[in-house]
């Protein structure tokens, strides 16, 4: 049986472990427990994670600046897809910001996680070739 929830930062070493056993999800300085436990405060409703009887084989982060949504980490183990948890985990995310109002949300792929640009086609999202994407890091920050 598959429950799906809010994320606490009380799932926040299985979420970690998630991410390091999944190519095309990158682990930053901003996934430390202290960054994830300041994001859950400012985006409290908005992260879910699938859960098994044996732990947790999805999960997805989502917060809001106030205009848009940004998703992200969205994870489901190997043997788990193909049964849309994916699906429901972007549903909640999605519902959590039209509650707010908010009714676009934001992504980013790596560009070489190919399967990762299908599935967001196939969900109806858009990928973006009017605008590119600057950001700037402080000096020696370079996994910030
Ligand atoms: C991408 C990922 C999250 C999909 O998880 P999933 O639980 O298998 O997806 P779902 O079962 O909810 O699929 C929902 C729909 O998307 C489709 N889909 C799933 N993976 C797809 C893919 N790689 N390409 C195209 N369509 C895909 C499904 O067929 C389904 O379609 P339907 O609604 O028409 O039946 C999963 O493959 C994954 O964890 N990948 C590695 C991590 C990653 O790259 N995450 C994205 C980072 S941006």
């Amino acid at each position: 049986m598959i429950h799906i929830r809010m994320m606490t930062l009380d799932d926040y070493d299985a979420v970690i472990a998630l991410m390091n056993m999944t190519p095309g999800i990158s682990i930053r300085d901003a996934d430390s427990r202290e960054a994830t436990a300041r994001y859950l405060a400012r985006n409290p409703g908005m992260s879910f994670v699938a859960q098994t009887d044996s732990g947790l084989c999805a999960c997805v982060m989502c917060g809001h600046d106030g205009r848009r949504g940004y998703l992200q980490h969205l994870l489901v183990l190997p043997d788990y897809r193909g049964q849309n948890i994916a699906n429901r985990l972007v549903q909640r995310c999605l519902s959590a910001l039209e509650t707010l109002g908010i009714e676009k949300c934001h992504l980013d792929v790596l560009k070489t996680n190919h399967p990762a640009a299908e599935f967001w086609q196939h969900q109806g999202w858009k990928l973006r070739t009017d605008i590119d994407r600057y950001s700037f890091t402080r000096p020696g920050k370079d996994n910030a």
